[in-house]
């Protein structure tokens, strides 16, 4: 609130001032360590800039796709199987000079394809060019290293916000950097650090969802996973926060359109992920390829100079999305031509050009620079960069290891992490008079589109961008059905197939079929998709579906829903008839067995929703929403929620102080207790309210979180620390203030008040 006690009606004035001071002081200290190994590298960089030509070091800046060094008619139509073209790659390597390599083509490859692809671009770039400067090949390894068959895949980014645990993220981040670079590939396209604000929006389950304090925590979880204390490291690579910033909340929900953001919601909800994956020293941050307030991330001087690399201090390799900085031009029309797009984007800060197709970029910037419209100075700037992220992945040293370094590949270790994520991810949404877990003598009938699909188990990234060949090639892996005639056998197992929107025909089989059973697992969802495929018109349930569950509902027998998706489609309409709901999101190649295994009990479910699952496609709301959304705000099921086979009652929810002043720390704990009779996993949430604040505040919070084991009846005390800047916001003026005034710190059903005792501000934005 902004009536403030005034500092000067206090007797300790000079005491607080003082104490205030040293606290700003000490926040302003918030930059990233540097690296004792830099200097030797800074001056590797400099020597070897100094003898690059203009036209090598723009080749430096360019990336470009696979495709373009394979044979086929280019730019898609790569011939089977596939093979490097070696006149192309002479020629984008050689005589273009093009430092960086990206992307698998038009579908995965075994692992051995990908040494030998790796193994001969850089024979190439290291023993062909002059400065034999390694090629840096980057790949979207977004829940495994999904473009090599037969890696270990995990659920997508939704599925893994789902678990609330940051140290199995972390360790699933660094099973996927270790398959990456298996492949020989160092450098990855993740993580998603957007922040999920429209279900609408088709990368919904490439985030870690809707509430940025979660995003954040998981972001820095992901990212030490995945680059650890070193790149240099064979088993770590470098990692890319994307898509800087506010890409997940266009106005229409369409993708790659136009967002309108405020500069302090951006601060407020959007920044802070990459501010701390900034200050965790992530390697490279990748621009969002859609504009905010009119202007494309890849123009924007002020979002990528003022905020990122002065505020935030970042130092590492900005990237440029996919053919992001023509969009520019073609997409967003905000450049008359190619060449001003490039000019553009080189002023806004784009060390990178993702280009893909063509060498284009690089020659419309050589062009810029003899007539002198780029400076010399910008180019070096960018060249310094790419040199630097080489050297620190070691690339010059050993740009190429054999398999033999990778023994737990595709391991049964690595596979079993993967089991476990998908396990603690599934959140079951309904037990209706505890159906669920089923006893394991039942007689089950399994139907609906996703039943047999391991494509609506992986979505999107899997194999292809679109993840539409799963089916052909992931059928060592079990679907739900496969993964339950395992676990109960044929004999209990009775399967319907539907379509996706499911036919007259397909519900009269499921009706018959229902007859014979006790139960009905009713799978439904979406199927694969990735960026703009993944549009949708309504974010209803499809029709069929709908009357598929309700006439399932009407024959009396139970129905279990299962939904597999990567964004909560409207169930309202059927919902109240279904006895238990399950959802599993995206949980990838183990999903069918952790569905099973959740339903039988074997696994006691303790995901947590990562978003607010919506009841209606017209009320899209945040958990965080306003108090003047309060009347309206009705959800099917609330962000942070999931149910348990056991249950769990908290007590004692204790403050160490009633006010909190600028330096103090506030200490809160609970005593959670397993009021069940069988182990179980608790996410514990604190969430704070400002009651009134000069800026209308939302009505909760998310500040902290603790995932916790109990066994029955043992009480298990949480503690929390907070500090004055955790109930801060930022002002129309872009300041962050923590207001002073009362507030409420909420765990579970329990609320203790607190008031914040002086207005703080803190002062530098970079350290939100
Ligand atoms: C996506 C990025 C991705 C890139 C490379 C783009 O279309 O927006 O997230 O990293 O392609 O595949």
């Amino acid at each position: 609130m902004s009536a403030h006690t005034a500092l000067t009606t206090q007797p300790n004035l000079m005491l607080r001032k003082l104490v205030l001071l040293f606290y700003i002081a000490l926040t302003l200290g918030c930059h990233t360590q540097s690296d004792p190994k830099t200097s030797e590298i800074d001056q590797k960089v400099e020597k070897l800039l100094k003898q690059m030509t203009l036209e090598e070091k723009v080749g430096q800046m360019t990336q470009l796709t696979l495709n373009v060094i394979s044979k086929g008619i280019l730019p898609y139509d790569v011939s089977e199987p596939h093979e490097i073209d070696e006149e192309r790659l002479q020629n984008v390597i050689v005589k273009n000079h093009v430092g960086s390599i990206f992307n698998a083509g038009n579908h995965a490859f075994e692992r051995d394809n990908w040494q030998q692809i790796i193994a001969r671009v850089q024979q190439v770039a290291t023993t062909q060019t002059r400065l034999k400067i390694p090629v840096l090949y980057g790949i979207d390894a977004v829940h495994g290293t999904n473009y090599t068959y037969h890696s270990t895949l995990f659920p997508h980014q939704i599925g893994l916000a789902a678990t609330w645990n940051p140290s199995l993220v972390e360790k699933v981040a660094e099973i996927v950097a270790y398959e990456t670079r298996a492949i020989n590939i160092p450098w990855n396209f993740s993580p998603s650090v957007d922040v999920a604000r429209s279900p609408l929006h088709s990368r919904f389950y490439e985030t870690f969802g809707e509430d940025n304090y979660l995003v954040k925590e998981l972001g820095k979880a992901m990212l030490k996973g995945y680059q650890g204390d070193t790149v240099a490291d064979k088993y770590k690579v470098a990692a890319t926060a994307k898509h800087f910033i506010g890409y997940t909340m266009p106005l229409s929900g369409i993708d790659r359109s136009s967002a309108w953001i405020p500069e302090h919601y951006l601060r407020e909800y959007f920044l802070p992920p990459f501010a701390d994956a900034v200050r965790a020293g992530v390697k490279a941050v990748m621009l969002n390829l859609s504009e905010i307030n009119g202007i494309p991330a890849h123009a924007n001087i002020y979002a990528v100079q003022e905020i990122l690399r002065k505020e935030l201090k970042f130092k590492g390799l900005i990237v440029s999305d996919w053919e992001a900085i023509r969009e520019v031009f073609f997409h967003h029309h905000v450049a008359a031509n190619d060449k001003e797009a490039v000019k553009l984007a080189i002023d806004a800060g784009v060390d990178m050009s993702m280009v893909p197709f063509d060498v284009m970029f690089s020659e419309l910037l050589i062009e810029l620079a003899k007539e002198k419209r780029v400076s010399t100075q910008r180019i070096d700037e960018s060249v310094r960069r790419i040199l630097k992220l080489k050297f620190e992945l070691g690339l010059f040293e050993q740009p190429l290891y054999p398999a033999d370094n990778y023994p737990k590949f595709a391991s049964e270790a690595f596979r079993q992490v993967s089991q476990h994520a998908a396990e603690e991810s599934i959140t079951l949404l309904k037990n209706e008079n505890n159906l669920l877990p089923l006893p394991k003598t039942a007689k089950v009938l399994i139907t609906g589109f996703a039943a047999n699909s391991m494509r609506s188990l992986n979505g999107g990234w899997t194999y292809t961008w679109q993840g539409h060949d799963i089916d052909s090639h992931g059928g060592y892996k079990h679907t739900i059905l496969e993964a339950m005639v395992q676990k109960m056998g044929a004999e209990n197992v009775r399967f319907v197939e539907s379509a996706f929107d499911s036919t007259p025909e397909n519900i009269t089989q499921a009706i018959a079929a229902a007859q014979e059973v006790d139960y009905i697992v009713l799978c439904l969802g979406e199927s694969s998709y990735a960026e703009n495929f993944g549009n949708v018109r309504d974010l209803n349930a499809s029709e069929g579906q709908v009357q598929l569950a309700r006439q399932l509902a009407a024959t009396g027998k139970p129905v279990i829903l299962v939904l597999t998706e990567g964004r909560p489609k409207i169930i309202s309409a059927f919902e109240s008839q279904m006895q238990a709901v399950v959802m599993a999101y995206l949980p990838s190649n183990e999903g069918g067995l952790a569905i099973t295994n959740m339903i039988f009990g074997e696994v006691n479910p303790s995901g947590k929703l990562p978003f607010t699952y919506p009841i209606a496609a017209n009320m899209l709301l945040h958990y965080d929403h306003k108090y003047s959304e309060n009347y309206a705000f009705e959800v099917q099921y609330p962000f942070g929620f999931g149910l348990s086979y056991t249950t769990f009652a908290y007590q004692n929810l204790t403050l160490d102080k009633k006010q909190l002043r600028a330096g103090d720390t506030l200490t809160v704990s609970v005593d959670v207790t397993n009021t069940g009779n069988r182990a179980g996993k608790e996410v514990v949430q604190l969430y704070s309210g400002d009651i009134f604040a000069s800026l209308a505040p939302s009505v909760k919070r998310l500040r902290r979180f603790t995932k916790i084991e109990l066994q029955p009846n043992e009480t298990k005390k949480v503690i929390f620390t907070l500090l004055p800047e955790d109930f801060a916001f930022i002002t129309p003026k872009n300041q962050k203030l923590a207001e002073a005034g009362a507030f409420e710190i909420t765990v579970a059903d329990l609320k203790e008040n607190l008031e914040l005792v002086d207005n703080i501000d803190f002062a530098e934005k970079s350290c939100q």
